[in-house]
């Protein structure tokens, strides 16, 4: 069955039947249901204290619209394909309810106050899953650092062997990216909190209406001042998009480091049956498919991100129907980012890992920097000390000798400073002991990475939802 329009009145012919499926945002924007009842009860609140209902209408609006939600999430409320949004679902389910009472509830204001105050109060609440997502692959990710404090790894960069490192402290890299990931959702819900209600379709709503209560009833912290500005932002859209797109992109690099970490020629680490799945063709096959999906997944919310910047470059300023197209970009970005982090927080959980495959993968070259700095104690400027150092590195290899094989007469022959201390040189957790800076891969200094980690997350207020 079609429902009839909100805005009939002004037309004589009906909405072409096409139109109408072309128009209709119903098939996603029913996530705004409980928002939009919030917002309505909130406005059949300030519509009562206008005189528009008196306290008794008032109570049967408001119980009329509780039941609506109860009835739509038993599966008992259905749309119809004249239902064009879900604003206009819940004015026809309560004026189906309560007869004349329902069609006063749009009385001073319009969707586009509506849809604009339904998405922030959806974001706010939703905002905190992401957080508390982030929050416990924090810990999980500290957990499994305090395991691997000492254990030792090739560090790279460009995907080249650089210099040994701590695992725990490669780790410990996403808790800190997480943690800014975390900082911009609460800078992002502090500006969710204007609440636009009141702003009407772009010039205000020309009924007394009391925003500074309305916003207290709907828990926002103040209200908007300016109603085309109110009515037609969706910077805490774009926003929001992109604080996920941050928390993928961090993701994404972990999932393509595992990737590489447990392929064959490394086998570090071993992603866990759970988070794999097999070859339809070849019996032998463990695929990190958890893994690749999160970093395919981020090409889409990156496409998100690019469509919602796209959408709002060049529309004019006050709300136009583009708009509706922000909210399948933003439900399908807050969907996956939350559920990336889920996955990757279980892949982190059961992952395997294997120390002595890791210990065994450094290269003796990779202490040429060690080597390096022990001549510049000897009194050898860095650069000549390199230069060095490179040279050494070259004859090893054309001698197919490691580094600390080569005998000490050798050594001299590049430069006399060099004793037989030279040897003690090619030893990881040496070289990483002498990496006790704050911030550095030295044990000392992670331990002290780990206690940072913890007091930022035991202080970190979790929203209340
Ligand atoms: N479904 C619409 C949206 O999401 C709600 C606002 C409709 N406003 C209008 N004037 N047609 O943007």
């Amino acid at each position: 069955m079609s429902a009839s329009k909100t805005w009939s009145g002004r037309f004589d012919k009906k909405t072409s039947s096409m139109m109408e499926a072309f128009s209709s945002s119903i098939a996603f924007d029913n996530k705004l249901l409980e928002a939009d009842i919030l917002v309505n009860k909130a406005w059949a609140k300030a519509l009562a204290r206008i005189k528009i209902y008196s306290d008794e209408e008032l109570q049967t609006v408001l119980q009329a619209l509780d039941r609506i939600l109860i009835d739509y999430s038993e599966g008992n409320l259905k749309f119809q394909s004249g239902d064009e949004d879900i604003h206009s679902a819940v004015e026809r389910w309560l004026t189906e309810r309560v007869g004349e009472l329902g069609s006063r509830i749009h009385c001073g204001k319009s969707r586009n106050d509506q849809v604009a105050t339904d998405v922030r109060l959806f974001l706010k609440k939703e905002s905190s899953f992401i957080v508390l997502g982030l929050q416990s692959m924090q810990e999980c990710i500290v957990e499994l650092a305090e395991k691997h404090v000492d254990t030792v790894m090739p560090g790279y960069t460009h995907l080249r062997q650089a210099q040994p490192i701590s695992f725990a402290h490669y780790l410990l890299a996403f808790c800190f990216q997480m943690q800014r990931d975390k900082r911009r959702l609460y800078e992002f819900r502090e500006r969710c909190d204007d609440m636009p209600l009141g702003s009407g379709a772009l010039a205000g709503s020309a009924f007394d209406i009391d925003r500074k209560m309305l916003a207290e009833e709907l828990g926002f912290k103040t209200f908007s001042h300016n109603s085309i500005d109110a009515t037609s932002d969706r910077d805490f859209i774009t926003e929001c998009i992109f604080i996920c797109v941050q928390v993928m992109l961090h993701t994404s690099r972990i999932a393509e480091d595992f990737i590489i970490w447990s392929s064959e020629p490394y086998r570090f680490i071993d992603i866990a049956q759970e988070y794999s799945t097999g070859s339809s063709m070849m019996p032998q096959k463990r695929n990190p498919d958890s893994l690749e999906l999160i970093r395919g997944k981020t090409a889409r919310m990156i496409g998100n991100l690019n469509a919602l910047m796209n959408l709002m470059k060049g529309i004019p300023t006050a709300y136009v129907r583009d708009l509706q197209e922000d909210k399948e970009p933003l439900f399908d970005t807050l969907w996956q980012t939350r559920l990336s982090v889920r996955i990757m927080n279980g892949v982190i959980n059961t992952l395997q890992v294997y120390p002595k495959q890791m210990k065994a993968a450094i290269d003796p070259a990779l202490y040429a920097t060690d080597v390096a700095d022990y001549l510049v104690k000897k009194g050898i400027a860095f650069r000549r000390a390199h230069e060095i150092v490179g040279k050494i590195v070259t004859w090893s290899e054309e001698h197919n000798t490691l580094m600390q094989d080569i005998p000490l007469n050798t050594w001299q022959g590049f430069a006399e400073q060099f004793d037989d201390r030279v040897y003690a040189l090619f030893d990881p957790q040496k070289s990483l002991a002498k990496r006790n800076i704050p911030g550095g891969t030295g044990p000392a200094s992670v331990r002290q990475q780990i206690i940072k980690a913890k007091e930022m997350l035991n202080s970190d207020a979790l929203f209340e939802e």
